[in-house]
């Protein structure tokens, strides 16, 4: 029940989509244990901050944010503030002596703990907990939906990685690769389904080593499938797939059932096996091309994406022609590229001198994406007279007289919007284009 003694929390979300789902477990936490959460900053007694750490741009974006706050708290004596998720792990207590504002920090296996770090901070104390452990998975929460769309929902099925790519501070703050019990995911998906959700994405940093072996062994391939019979209405995507497991099984389960998304976000990094070696992908170029040319050859029409570094220690020129061969090789639709940021702690900033200097790496980073917006504007004039089937999520950004939505292959569509409303499937021819949008009519 809320009354007037029930403290309001407003949680902030930064980095990735697993960030965003865990904010809804720590609502759902939170809500049942007498707190409330709030969509309005200026009521809350308590801003809980969900962090990411995986360049260093990210936390010097969450500084800024803990200053801005600090000055709120000046005029609300009151306020607490709390940091979570990666950063709050990364930094731990010296995080506390650096934000001297900042009452709570929790890592991402800590969640369950909040409301016992919160009673200690209303006695006054700073609290703390940043254990991560083997086994949390937060399973049997159901989280509070924080996004006002009620269409598309985000399932965490996994959490934790331990591939140690050398560049990367997840594992480090996510500790170890832990899959959820498939029954527990069932059930939120099919409650989804019938509260009127139309989607559901499935998460985890590397979805495809997805696997649960306690009574009965269920393989993500095996997952997915029980998730796509809970209703043809109901569409299925996943992120992230990592490369090296991405079976023909799982390629040929995505072409079964036509309510999983044809769209694979497959992140390359690089498209140099010298690099890839480096950074411990545990690929190499020819196997990446393979594993596209499976998914080419099982579903012709598949969306595809990636996520790209550039200057990664000792990229030479000739790494970064073979970068954007391989982008023309694939015909990306859609990429997120980043420059290189060393992250403390992981084994490139032990072994290897981040050594390609910062204009460099500007200035590929720069290609990439210019090649990016070549093929991605390619990849939409291919589609130039087709029809696709459209989930309507809502009014399109510039008017109320259209909608928008998107397709099977993750593409946003728009179009005028006649008698048709957020949830239904509608059949769209495309006529027009930009780069980011596919534009037409619904046929009926
Ligand atoms: N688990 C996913 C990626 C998670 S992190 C995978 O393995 O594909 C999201 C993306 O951030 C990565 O794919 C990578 O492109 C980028 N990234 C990670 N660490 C980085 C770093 N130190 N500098 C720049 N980009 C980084
Ligand atoms: Fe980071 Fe690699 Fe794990 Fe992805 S697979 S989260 S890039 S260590
Ligand atoms: Fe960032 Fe942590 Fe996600 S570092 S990308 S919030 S797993």
């Amino acid at each position: 029940m809320i009354d007037n003694n029930t403290k309001k929390i407003y949680i902030e979300t930064y980095g990735c989509q697993m960030n965003f789902s865990d904010s809804e477990i720590v609502g759902s936490i939170m809500t049942d244990h007498n707190y409330a959460t709030t969509d309005k900053i200026e009521l809350a007694d308590i801003i809980l901050i969900n962090t990411c750490s995986i360049r260093d741009n990210a936390e010097q974006r969450v500084r800024k944010r803990i200053t801005v706050l600090a000055k709120l708290k000046k005029k609300q004596p009151n306020l607490k503030i709390g940091i979570i998720g990666c950063m709050a792990e990364r930094l731990k207590s010296q995080l506390l002596e650096e934000e001297k504002d900042v009452d709570i920090i929790a890592g991402p296996d800590a969640y369950r703990d909040l409301p016992q770090l919160m009673d200690s901070v209303e006695n006054g104390q700073k609290a703390i907990n940043v254990l991560l452990s083997s086994e949390e998975t937060y399973g049997d929460i159901r989280p509070v939906r924080l996004d006002p769309n009620k269409i598309s929902a985000f399932i965490s099925i996994m959490r934790g990685c331990q591939n140690f790519c050398s560049y990367c501070v997840v594992p480090f703050t996510r500790g170890k690769e832990r899959s959820r019990n498939p029954e527990t995911i069932i059930n939120e998906a099919r409650e989804l389904f019938e509260l009127g959700y139309r989607e559901v994405t499935l998460l985890g940093q590397n979805v495809n080593s997805y696997n649960w072996d306690e009574n009965g062994q269920m393989s993500f391939p095996d997952l997915l499938q029980k998730i796509a019979e809970i209703n043809p209405l109901l569409r299925v995507r996943f992120a992230t797939s990592h490369p090296k497991d991405i079976s023909d099984e799982l390629i040929q389960t995505i072409a079964k059932y036509p309510n999983i998304c044809n769209n694979i976000h497959l992140p390359v990094q690089s498209g140099s096996s010298r690099i890839l070696k480096l950074m411990n992908r545990k690929y190499d170029r020819e196997w990446y091309l393979d594993r596209i040319a499976s998914i080419k050859k099982h579903i012709p029409d598949c969306g595809l994406s990636t996520d790209m570094i550039s200057g990664f220690c000792s990229e030479t020129e000739e790494d970064h022609q073979q970068t954007l061969s391989l982008m023309e090789a694939v015909g990306y639709d859609y990429a997120f590229m980043f420059k290189y940021s060393e992250r403390p702690d992981t084994l490139a900033a032990k072994k290897f001198k981040d050594d390609v200097p910062e204009e460099v790496k500007s200035r590929r980073l720069a290609e990439i994406i210019d090649l990016q917006r070549k093929l991605s504007h390619q990849s939409n004039k291919k589609d130039l007279g087709l029809t696709f089937e459209v989930l309507v999520e809502g009014f399109s950004k510039k008017s109320e007289e259209q909608l928008s939505g998107r397709n099977s292959q993750n593409k946003m569509v728009v179009f005028p919007k006649m008698n048709y409303k957020k949830g239904d499937y509608v059949q769209v021819k495309i006529d027009r284009c930009t780069a980011a949008t596919l534009i037409g009519e619904a046929i009926l």
